[in-house]
């Protein structure tokens, strides 16, 4: 969703900004805008679609100066033109405000503003805040700031400029990601670090209700009622190469193929001589002996994994897990308490909808575990207990790497539950251990030589509407698969349950529908191939994703994308690696924008 940058230093602030911004631009976005102090006046650059509109337009005009603050937006409230484009001016030129979240009483304080003779110009939630620090401003910035937020409602991460204070940017926050990072004789604000790695790894994340100014030499720390607070730096060892494309030609290729390392990574952290040790879960034992049930909640591919997890989960350690997606979760009073751990996954951490079923889950005293990607996220620092995920910055909006680190988080979760609950021998844990180390080279492989399943996604680039099924693990796959097709190649796609589909939406198999058949969980091969035999008496045209175990039981004449053999509990993770370069190369094959399909967002933070 939008992205928020700022600098303050000895240097020129635009190419900073609009560095930044480009960084900021897998975040998903419509327009763009900058503003910089030039001889003490602000001047103001906005303009819709893409970043280089807002460049060519910047090198036509005089826009110089050492502070500014810069917006890509994902529009809410008010189409995605130029006039809504941030960032906002107050009426009297004054106040400068960027903004990510919403303002939900934004209707409220227009009308109230209005009434005074407030002029308005865009149709955004965003324009009332520089409007009421205009009103409400008596020469004190930071207290002016601080009572125009106390009358928001909604979620904000805000960059304030203001002419009386050339030397000083304003940044607060309430449920919105905002950090503020510190360099050399300059300072920044960004939504996340990956705007400014070029330039600094030291920042914080503000809290909820922070409000900090920051000069080119120092940053102040404040809270709701203006008490000064620490500021407790911290240091990403991330490099820029992280956020840069590395050769590849899209950030999802780039991703799709740090998968192993990642997951390699993972399994070297936590399985010690053929046992799964996770110290973050220790500190909740008592909470995971005594469960009676278990949530996992998330959106999207996040939720994805918590189907493909909640298999693992009962079959490994016999308790029950529901999965929900988050928007639906907090909406719908599921009964929480002390003993109904709720897992939240989460690559940003910063989902709306997921903080909210978080926050809610706290709230009725359920105990939560975060299984996240971005340290100092909301779900990072909320959740009672922290499984990080450490695939670094995904940047294609489309997960990949993200997915594949959540799903080995669960299946970690559920080989240290089964072990501490005794539900399974210690030669099984041994046995998928050794099958998890295997993982990662499989994935290896699977990525190095695509040519089969490049030569489908060219045979299928043209079709309208895709088919895909599956039973149990199976199913998990299909639901990723179908999000991933859809999502970069704009191709209308859905995920069934293969038992299911008689149950009425077989009517919609013609002759020619492709269907992609998952079929390698081994335990459920004859059933899942019986309902691909079912597709095909209807003139479908089936692909089925299979283990090279059960190869050769597809019989002549069916397409077939053949994997390397996993044990069935695990399959899931090799069959959404199959099916992220389908898509990959169905949406290349097609020209499409792989790393910013339209509409979407990266990280969605509103609700
Ligand atoms: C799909 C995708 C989204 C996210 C979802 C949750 O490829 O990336 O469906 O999985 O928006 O995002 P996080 O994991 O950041 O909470």
């Amino acid at each position: 969703m939008c992205g928020i940058v700022g600098y303050i230093g000895y240097n020129q602030a635009t190419p900073v900004l609009l560095n930044g911004l480009a960084r900021l631009e897998y975040r998903g976005y419509d327009s763009a805008g900058i503003a910089i102090f030039n001889d003490d006046k602000i001047k103001v650059a906005k303009s819709e679609g893409k970043l280089a509109n807002l460049k060519n337009k910047i090198e036509n005009s005089d826009v110089s100066g050492f502070v500014g603050i810069g917006h890509t937006r994902w529009a809410t409230h008010g189409e995605p033109n130029e006039r809504n484009c941030h960032p906002h001016t107050s009426e009297n030129g004054k106040f400068v405000v960027v903004h990510n979240g919403i303002i939900e009483n934004y209707d409220v304080i227009k009308r109230q503003l209005r009434e005074k003779g407030v002029k308005f110009t865009s149709d955004t939630d965003t324009e009332v805040v520089p409007q009421l620090l205009a009103y409400y401003y008596d020469g004190d910035l930071l207290k002016t700031v601080s009572k125009v937020v106390n009358e928001l409602a909604g979620s904000y991460a805000l960059g304030i400029i203001c002419e009386d204070y050339p030397d000083k940017i304003i940044a607060a926050r309430k449920s919105s990601p905002l950090i503020v990072a510190k360099g050399e004789g300059e300072n920044f604000i960004a939504s996340d670090i990956s705007a400014i790695l070029d330039y600094t790894k030291t920042y914080i994340t503000l809290d909820d209700g922070d409000i900090a100014e920051l000069k080119a030499d120092s940053i102040t720390l404040y809270d709701k009622e203006l008490n000064e607070k620490e500021t407790d730096f911290i240091v990403t060892d991330l490099d820029v190469s992280a956020v840069m494309k590395n050769g590849y030609d899209h950030f999802m290729l780039k991703e799709m193929n740090e998968q192993p390392e990642k997951l390699r990574g993972l399994y070297n952290d936590y399985v010690k001589d053929n046992k799964v040790v996770v110290p973050e879960l220790d500190k909740i034992a008592d909470v995971l002996d005594n469960c009676e049930k278990i949530y996992a909640v998330a959106c999207g591919s996040a939720y994805h994994t918590s189907i493909a997890g909640k298999y693992v989960i009962e079959k490994l350690c016999r308790v029950n897990v529901e999965t929900d997606i988050a928007s639906e979760f907090r909406y719908r009073d599921p009964i929480l308490n002390e003993r109904t751990p709720v897992i939240i996954i989460s690559q940003s951490g910063e989902t709306a909808d997921s903080i909210a079923a978080l926050r809610m889950a706290k709230e009725q005293g359920a105990p939560v575990i975060g299984i996240v990607n971005v340290v100092g996220s909301t779900i990072y620092r909320e959740s009672d207990c922290v499984l990080y995920t450490k695939a670094g910055p995904e940047i294609a909006v489309a997960t990949t790497k993200g997915y594949a680190t959540q799903l080995m988080m669960f299946y970690l979760f559920a080989l240290y539950f089964a072990q501490s609950k005794g539900t399974v021998s210690e030669e099984e844990i041994a046995k998928y251990c050794s099958e998890l180390e295997m993982l990662p080279a499989k994935i290896e492989r699977l990525l190095s030589d695509t040519k089969t399943i490049e030569a489908f996604s060219e045979k299928y680039k043209g079709a309208n509407n895709f088919f895909f099924i599956g039973r149990n693990t199976d199913y998990a796959a299909a639901m990723e698969a179908s999000l991933k097709v859809k999502e970069i190649s704009y191709i209308n796609s859905d995920a069934y349950a293969s038992g299911e589909l008689k149950h009425g939406t077989i009517a919609l198999i013609d002759k020619g529908t492709p269907v992609i058949s998952f079929c390698a969980n081994k335990k459920l091969f004859d059933k899942a191939w019986s309902n691909a035999e079912e597709v095909v008496a209807r003139g479908a045209d089936v692909v089925c994703v299979v283990s090279e175990k059960d190869e050769d039981k597809i019989q002549q004449g069916y397409e077939k994308i053949v994997l390397e053999d996993v044990i069935d509990e695990f399959s899931t993770m090799l069959e959404v690696v199959a099916m992220q370069i389908f898509a990959y190369y169905i949406a290349k094959n097609n020209g499409c924008d792989i790393d910013k399909p339209k509409n979407l967002a990266k990280s969605v933070t509103v609700e």
